[in-house]
C-alpha cells in the first residue's frame, strides 16, 4: 500500500510519524473520512472544505490549499489501484517539544491512507442495527466543539465500548442536556407520520456530510425534515431511524436499548432514501482519474 506522507508517497512500510507529535501526545489534530466508488470521489470538496474549518478552529494552520489536498488525495487513491474504497485523510499538529503548547510545533504533518473499511456487517443494512444508549456523552460545546473533527475520539470510543457491551454495534450518545446528540461515528434520522427530524448541530452532532446529503435528499423524495432537538423518547416511538456517515453510509435502526424501532427492520423511507443515496454515490464524485 501506498501512503501519501507530508509531500510524497511512500511504502507503507516507511509511513512513519514521530512520537513526538502532538497528534499523537495529544490528540492534536484534525481528520476526514471520505468514500470514492468506482474511480469518484464523494463529496470531496466538502470533506476538504471541513478538514480546513476544523484546522482553523483549533489554530492548525495547513501548509497546502485546498485545491492542492484535492489533488493529494486523488493522487493517493490513484496510487493504490481501488476502485472503490475509504480514504483517512489526517493532519497533526507535527513534532515538537514535550508539553501542550502547540506554538512549539514548527510544521503540521499531513498524511493519507486509501484502502478499503467495513463497518457493519452486510445484512444490517437490510435488516437494520441494534443500537445501545451510552453512558458517556458528548463533550459539550463549550469543551469541544462538535462541528470540529478532532483526534479526540476517546469519548466516542468508550460510548462505543459501552455499546458494544450491551450487545448493540453502535450506541446513541446524548449531550449533557440528555438530548440525543448522534452515534459514536454516525449521525441519526428519526422518522415518524411520515415527518423526518435529525438533532442539529448545536446539540453536539459533527456536521456530517453524509448527513448533508440526507437534507438535500429529501425534498426530492417528498418528505419533510426539521433540524430539532430529538430525545430517546422519540426514538422508541419512531416508525423508523436510520444513522448516516461516510464510512457507515444510510444503515437502519432496528431498536434501541432492546426496544424495537417500527417493524424492527428497514423502512420504506429509510429504502428510499439508501437507495437514492447509492444512486448519488454511483453518478456524482470527483474522478480520480
Ligand atoms: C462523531 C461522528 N459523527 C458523525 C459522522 C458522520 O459524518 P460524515 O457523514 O461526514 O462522515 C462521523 C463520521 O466521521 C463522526 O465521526
Amino acid at each position: 500500500m501506498k501512503i501519501w506522507l507530508d509531500g510524497e508517497l511512500v511504502d507503507e512500510s516507511q509511513a512513519k510519524i514521530s512520537v513526538f507529535d502532538h497528534g499523537l501526545l495529544y490528540g492534536d489534530g484534525v481528520f476526514e473520512g471520505l468514500r470514492f466508488y468506482n474511480r469518484r470521489i464523494f463529496r470531496l470538496e466538502e470533506h476538504i472544505r471541513r478538514l480546513f474549518d476544523s484546522a482553523k478552529a483549533i489554530v492548525l494552520e495547513i501548509p497546502w490549499t485546498q485545491e492542492e489536498i484535492c489533488e493529494f488525495t486523488r493522487e493517493t487513491v490513484r496510487a493504490n489501484a481501488l476502485d472503490d474504497g475509504y480514504v483517512r485523510l489526517v493532519v497533526t499538529r507535527g513534532s515538537g517539544e514535550l508539553g501542550l503548547n502547540p506554538y512549539l510545533c514548527p510544521k503540521p504533518s499531513m498524511f493519507i491512507i486509501a484502502s478499503t473499511i467495513k463497518l457493519y456487517p452486510e445484512e444490517k443494512y437490510r435488516e437494520g442495527m441494534a443500537l445501545a444508549t451510552c453512558a458517556t456523552r458528548r463533550p459539550a460545546p463549550a469543551a469541544l466543539m462538535p462541528q470540529v473533527k478532532s483526534l479526540n475520539y476517546l469519548n466516542n470510543i468508550m460510548a462505543k465500548v459501552e455499546a458494544i457491551q450491551a450487545g448493540a454495534l453502535e450506541g446513541i450518545m446524548l449531550n449533557e442536556q440528555g438530548y440525543v446528540a448522534e452515534c459514536t461515528g454516525d449521525n441519526v434520522f428519526v422518522i415518524r407520520d411520515g415527518k423526518m427530524i435529525t438533532p442539529p448541530v448545536s446539540d453536539g452532532a459533527l456536521d456530517g456530510i453524509t448527513r448533508q446529503v440526507i437534507l438535500e435528499l429529501a425534498p426530492s423524495l417528498g418528505i419533510e425534515v426539521t433540524e430539532k432537538s430529538v430525545t430517546r423518547y422519540d426514538l422508541f416511538t419512531a416508525d423508523e431511524v436510520f444513522l448516516t456517515g461516510s464510512a457507515a453510509e444510510v444503515i437502519p435502526a432496528s431498536s434501541l436499548d432492546r426496544r424495537t424501532i417500527g417493524s424492527g427492520s428497514m423502512g420504506p423511507w429509510t429504502e428510499k432514501f439508501i437507495a437514492a443515496f447509492r444512486e448519488l454515490t454511483r453518478t456524482t464524485g470527483t474522478p480520480v482519474d
